[in-house]
Formats: C-alpha cells, sequence, structure tokens
C-alpha cells in the first residue's frame, strides 16, 4: 500500500534530514509520531514507497509559517490564558487574606521588609488589617496580629499549623529539620514532645537541678560583690548583659552535661572557648534571614558560601556535641548520674543514654545532638534578654523597684536570697516579669510555623504550605487591647 502524506517538519520535531534524502530510524520515530498526529494511518509502513514531502520552516530565515502552524500557537496562546483566567478567578472565588499591592516579580514583598521585622509587619498590618497575605519570594506568608484569629490558628487548627518551614539553617544547622523546634508534624514530632514533657521539664527533672539555678545566681552576685566598692557609699558601674548571658549559658549547660564555659571559675578554659566560640557563630547564622530560603535559584549559586559555611559550622558543632555524649557514655555509673562539686544529679545527656539503652533506635545520637542544640538555642538568649530588660525597666521606674523590694522585704527578709519557690508568694514581681515579656518579648513573631494542608482563618482561604508568623509584639502593645500600651505598668 502506499502512503501519501505530506509531512511538514517544525521545531518541535528536530529532524536533519533535508528532501530527497531516506530517514533514519530515530527520524522515522519522529515522522511517524507527527503523521499521526496530523490524523494520518496509525503508522507508515513502507517508507520507500513512502510519498514525503519535507518542508522546513526557520522563522529566522524568514520562511512562511505554515497555516498549522499558525492555528497550533493559536490555540496554545488561547489555552493559556483561558488557564489563567480560570486560575484567577478560583483564587478570587478563594477569597484569600489582604495583600499589599507593592509585590514584586521573584521577591515579591521581600523589598518592604527592613529591620526589626516586628515593627515593619506591624505598620502593614495597621494599613491591611489584622490577618494579611505576604510572598516572601516564592513562599506565602500569613501575618496575623488579632488574639482572635491566634486563637482560630492554634486552637481549630492546631494540627494544620503545628508544622515548621523547612529553611536553610535547619535543614545544614539542625539535623536536616529534625530537633525539636525544625522537625514537622508527626511521629517523631510527637516523641520529642513526650521527652521533652516527661524528661526535661518535668517538675521532678527541673526540681532535681533547682541547685544548680542557685548556684549560679550565686556566682553572679559573688563577682559582682568582688567589684563594688566596700568603703564609703559610692556605686560602681557594672556591664550587665554579658554576666546575665553568662549565667543563663552556665544554667542551660549544667542542666545538659553537668558542665560550666562561662564566667569565671571554669574547669578547661581551651574546651569552654571552643564552645563560647561555636555557639556564638550558631547563633548568628541561624533564622530565616538566608535569601536562598526564599528566591530558591540563589540555593544553586550560593554565591557568598553561606551554605558552605552553615555546613562547616556544623561539623564543629557536632563534634562537639558528640564530644559530650561520648564523655557521658565513658563515665557512666549504674545509676547515671553525674557529680559537680561534690553534689550528684542526673544531667539530660545521662536521661537521654538511658532512654538510648532501652530504645536505641528512636534515641539516637542524633536525637540527643538535636535536643542539646534545641535546650540551646531556645533556653539561653531567651531568657537572659527577658532578664536584662526586666533589670533596664526597673531601673528606669525606681518607684516600681522600690515597691519590689519592699514586697521581698516583706515575703522573703534580708536573710537569704530569693528562691523558686517564693515565687507565687511575690505577685508584683510576677507582674513584673508578665509585663516586661509584654513589652519585649523575646521572639517578638515566635517561631515560623506551616500549614500542611489549607484551611480557613478568619474567613480567608490559606492555601496549604503557607509559613505563618504571629506577631506577638505587635498584639502585645495594641492600644485597643491595652491602655497605654507602651508603658511599664506592672500594676495593670
Ligand atoms: C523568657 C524565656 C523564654 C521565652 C520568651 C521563650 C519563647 C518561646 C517561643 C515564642 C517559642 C516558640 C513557640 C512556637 O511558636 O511554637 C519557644 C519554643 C521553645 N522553647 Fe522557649 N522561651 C523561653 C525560654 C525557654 C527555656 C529556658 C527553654 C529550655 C530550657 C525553652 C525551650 C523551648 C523549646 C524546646 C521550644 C520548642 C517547642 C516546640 O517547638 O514545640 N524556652 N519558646
Amino acid at each position: 500500500m502506499r502512503t501519501a502524506v505530506t509531512l511538514y517538519l517544525v521545531p518541535k520535531y528536530p529532524c536533519h534530514i533535508y528532501e530527497g534524502q531516506l530517514p533514519n530510524q530515530a527520524d522515522k520515530v519522529l515522522l511517524t509520531n507527527y503523521h499521526n498526529y496530523l490524523g494520518g494511518a496509525s503508522e507508515i509502513l513502507d517508507w520507500s514507497t513512502c510519498n514525503l514531502t519535507y518542508i522546513f520552516y526557520q522563522r529566522a530565515l524568514g520562511k512562511q509559517q505554515h497555516p498549522l502552524m499558525e492555528d497550533a500557537a493559536l490555540f496554545l496562546l488561547c489555552s493559556i490564558v483561558f488557564v489563567f483566567l480560570l486560575l484567577k478567578l478560583f483564587a478570587a472565588h478563594k477569597h484569600l487574606p489582604p495583600r499589599p499591592s507593592s509585590s514584586l516579580p521573584i521577591i515579591g514583598h521581600l523589598h518592604l521588609l527592613k529591620a526589626p521585622m516586628h515593627r515593619t509587619l506591624q505598620k502593614l498590618s495597621s494599613q491591611y488589617g489584622p490577618i494579611m497575605l505576604l510572598s516572601f519570594g516564592t513562599w506565602k506568608v500569613l501575618v496575623i496580629s488579632s488574639p482572635n484569629l491566634v486563637e482560630e490558628c492554634f486552637n481549630k487548627n492546631d494540627i494544620v499549623f503545628a508544622n515548621r518551614p523547612q529553611l536553610s539553617s535547619g535543614k545544614h544547622l539542625n539535623y536536616n529539620n529534625t530537633t525539636m523546634a525544625t522537625s514537622s508534624y508527626g511521629h517523631h514530632w510527637r516523641n520529642l514532645r513526650r521527652i521533652a514533657a516527661l524528661e526535661i521539664f518535668s517538675t521532678n527533672r527541673l526540681n532535681m537541678s533547682r541547685s544548680n539555678r542557685q548556684e549560679e545566681v550565686r556566682y553572679l552576685l559573688k563577682t559582682m560583690y568582688a567589684i563594688s566598692p566596700h568603703k564609703g557609699f559610692s556605686f560602681s558601674r557594672v556591664e550587665m548583659k554579658s554576666r546575665i548571658s553568662d549565667l543563663s549559658f552556665n544554667i542551660i549547660m549544667r542542666m545538659i552535661a553537668g558542665k560550666r564555659y562561662f564566667g569565671e571559675e571554669l574547669d578547661d578554659l581551651d574546651e569552654a572557648k571552643r564552645f563560647r566560640d561555636t555557639i556564638r557563630e550558631l547563633f548568628e547564622a541561624s533564622g530565616a534571614s538566608e535569601p536562598s530560603n526564599f528566591v530558591p535559584f540563589l540555593r544553586w549559586i550560593d554565591f557568598q558560601g553561606r551554605v558552605k559555611g552553615m555546613i562547616a559550622l556544623h561539623n564543629r558543632s557536632d563534634e562537639l556535641w558528640q564530644g559530650l555524649i561520648d564523655e557521658h557514655r565513658k563515665s557512666r555509673t549504674d545509676d547515671s548520674l553525674t557529680t559537680h562539686q561534690g553534689r550528684t544529679y542526673k544531667t539530660m545527656i545521662d536521661t537521654a543514654l538511658s532512654l538510648q539503652d532501652a530504645q536505641p533506635d528512636t534515641y539516637t545520637d542524633e536525637v540527643i545532638k538535636g535536643l542539646i542544640m534545641t535546650m540551646i538555642s531556645a533556653g539561653t538568649d531567651t531568657s537572659s534578654v527577658t532578664i536584662e530588660w526586666a533589670l533596664s525597666l526597673l531601673l528606669n521606674h525606681p518607684t516600681v523597684l522600690k515597691k519590689a523590694k519592699a514586697e521581698v522585704d516583706n515575703q522573703v527578709g534580708q536573710h537569704r536570697l530569693v528562691d523558686e519557690e517564693d515565687l507565687s508568694k511575690l505577685p508584683y514581681l510576677q507582674s513584673i516579669i508578665n509585663e516586661t515579656t509584654r513589652l519585649y518579648p523575646a521572639a517578638p513573631l515566635l517561631v515560623p510555623h506551616q500549614s500542611s494542608d489549607s484551611c480557613s482563618v478568619g474567613g480567608y482561604h490559606i492555601p496549604r504550605g503557607t509559613m505563618l508568623l504571629l506577631n506577638a509584639w505587635a498584639m502585645q502593645r495594641d492600644p485597643a487591647v491595652w491602655d497605654d500600651a507602651n508603658t511599664f505598668r506592672p500594676e495593670r
């Protein structure tokens, strides 16, 4: 049978044959496909008797466009416009939260963000409302600044928002987003919180490490006493920031590993220095400010070598955490207790190693190293920054300081230091702490969450994969909620 067909070669079919030549096997496949596409017989059986006319369309040479090509292009264009309009219609129908109109291609609203971010977002919220949807590059970011909407996120949609965005610092510094503050909802997530609730933050465990905290406070007071003038009534200038920071690092490190790395009276100066340097670098490298988080193609470039730097830093920190675990493993006794200055107690690593004995697959060294990192990054700066603000507020509000002193004198007396147990008898001191955290929250946007599914908040549609930022700072200074919102007033 003779197959009569005219084939038009288009750029989509890159055949390299010329009029008069017989096609090779690969070209035959392409030509057959195209022949079928034109509605011809299902297969060209006999290529030698086939009447083929090859017409090359090369726009660059200015040759005529075949009408079929024009139809195809027109069809493609119409389809794109149709799909685009359909998507637009669909999005409008979904009723997304308000968005600032100044979004730019590729970067979205990133150009609007100036430090400090919570203040910038508060200004935008005052324009666009307590719920708004921004674009940080390819990320959709939901910004909430109303308590009712927070409740909707964490009550009605608690599981949907239990995920964390997978940022590059989480990937390269936090064991591929498997630590407590970076992992997403699931079995591992639940397991980590179970360990934290039962084995790290239970009342029993916190009571066991109480003497560490008392001892560290005494260390701090001792160093301050040493530099205070003993004769006469003059005052000494004291730099408190670093002292308070040393205090909270030592408290957490003793809880984790029974070691002191900061301030004075250290056991191993070299190790302490290595530790401090690495922790300082970790704090600097953490966070979401890495641009490739939001503009993914930058990941392939890494022109500032940030990812390489993070990987090197991770290797250094991993070595330190592993060193602590190995040290504990070597010196373990049957009851797994650590002794520090004559006192014996169980460190977090001791507890984790006991759990590892029973369930080695669940409590791997990597999980323990993740716990160490989380405790250091979540529990140190947050506490020290809050104490620093509280001191500063007290010094700037002498009447509040006077009232607090009177309360302590009445309830505790002058013969001993205030202890954790006294807190329930000191409501004014508690109000000072609350008012400090209201005005100066240590994490003003909390820690970002991410939606694992689409949901609705405030009547708006929130797409799956949206990052959630809660502007605690804005809510805690909202004049609609608080009288005289920017004033430090523990009596409120
Ligand atoms: C003034 C002191 C502190 C403040 C203001 C603070 C604040 C926060 C905030 C806002 C979060 C994120 C909550 C979220 O959005 O999911 C968080 C999480 C966390 N904090 Fe704190 N924190 C403080 C002290 C501590 C301390 C002392 C520790 C440990 C010793 C600690 C351990 C953690 C952990 C493990 C998480 C992760 C919890 C999770 O992802 O479920 N924090 N903290």
